[in-house]
């Protein structure tokens, strides 16, 4: 068995305002708060004791989870009395994990989705005899990445800030947010200011001589950091693109909780789903997007790859496309809302206000 850390405490600004009331790991994804698919994962690839670093909002994750105990797992919770950053937060929990110095411990960013082969991680990691190993994925644009060169072995040559220009591209291969690091390492980390696993552990690990290994795996990969990406990745867990033990019900186009009433002639599809007590009124369409609890969507509403908050209400004819709209918001009739607009919780919106193309 192995043991995980899970890094839950970031503030999750790039989510806003969804991320105003509830920390990003527990925004409802496929159903269920996105880190409950994490540690599903984690279950099945054979993790028994997960620590989650917790700052931001700490006090929502225990009252849900509690002792881990319904998933199979035994959980602890750590709060950063200042948000020590990923670094910070990995040193922060070390009293509590129970590896022996030369034992492996996994550690995950909070906010990945990814059909990463856990277990294949940890044996690459042993069998390369490495300190610390990394999962890294390809992506087609690395502009906005940290780049991370391995050599022919997959021993890591170099950690590269954003590149600049095209001869900085010098690999396609990027940090993924999973990590396996021996126990003895994680005790080298500085304890009690902040540290950032990325800017500061890695690249001093890699001056210092110290053997990071890079094990790439192109299977599904999200960073669910903005809205329209945690919108994406939880139509891929409903339409069953991303694998989840998690997953609230059966996979298809569309996944309705128990408690939501979904008008006859409503069409949900792409991986559409609606939470508990949720209204959909006759005529509304739905594709790719997500629905939190008691939202209402009025009859005729079209909505595209978008986010509504728990309580929100969504006007009749009112046509969203990209959004995200908080917690508590309204929206009134004949409204269009379109390109990645942020409606904040409990804003009002008259009928008629605000469009993108002419009313006529
Ligand atoms: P943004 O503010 O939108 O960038 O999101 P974020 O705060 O989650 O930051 P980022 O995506 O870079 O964080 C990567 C992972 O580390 C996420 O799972 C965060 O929850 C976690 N994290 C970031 N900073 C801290 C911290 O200071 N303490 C703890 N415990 N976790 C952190």
């Amino acid at each position: 068995m192995t043991e995980a850390i899970l890094l839950v405490g970031g503030k999750g600004t790039r989510l806003r305002p969804l991320t105003v009331h509830t920390p990003k790991p527990m925004v409802p994804a496929a159903g269920v708060p996105f880190l409950t698919h994490q540690l599903a994962r984690a279950r099945a690839a054979g993790v028994d004791h997960v620590v989650l670093a917790t700052s931001y909002l700490a006090e929502i994750f225990e009252p849900y989870f509690g002792d881990g105990s319904s998933l199979g797992l035994h959980l602890e919770y750590v709060t950063e009395e200042e948000p020590l950053g990923t670094g910070g937060a990995i040193r922060n929990v070390a009293p509590l994990l129970r590896s022996a110095p030369g034992e492996p411990v996994l550690i995950f960013n909070g906010d990945i989705l990814t059909g990463l082969d856990i277990q294949a991680l940890v044996t690459t990691h042993q069998s390369a005899g490495a300190d610390v190993s990394l999962h890294l994925t390809r992506v087609a644009d690395p502009r906005a990445f940290g780049l991370v060169p391995t050599d022919d072995s997959g021993r890591v040559t170099a950690f590269l800030e954003k590149p600049q220009t095209p001869e900085e591209i010098v690999t396609d291969q990027i940090n993924a947010g999973a990590y396996v690091f021996n126990r003895s390492v994680i005790d080298t980390i500085p304890a009690g200011r902040p540290v950032s696993v990325e800017r500061e552990t890695f690249p001093g690990l890699l001056a210092s001589g110290a053997h990071l290994q890079g094990m790439v795996d192109s299977t599904y990969w999200l960073d669910l950091g903005t809205p329209q990406a945690f919108v994406r990745g939880s139509a891929d867990l409903v339409l069953g693109r991303a694998s989840s033990p998690a997953v609230a019900g059966r996979c298809g186009d569309c996944l309705v909780l128990d408690g939501a009433d979904v008008a006859e002639d409503a069409k949900l599809t792409g991986g559409t789903s609606v939470g508990r007590e949720a209204v959909v009124g006759a005529g509304a369409t739905l594709d790719g997007s997500l629905v939190h609890a008691g939202a209402v969507i009025e009859p005729g509403a079209v909505i595209q790859d978008s986010l509504i908050g728990a309580g929100a209400r969504i006007g009749a004819r009112t046509v969203l496309e990209g959004v995200v709209v908080g917690d508590g918001a309204v929206i009134g009739a004949d409204n269009e809302l379109r390109s990645g607009v942020r409606v904040w919780c409990d804003a009002v919106i008259p009928d008629g206000a605000v469009r993108f193309s002419s009313d006529q």
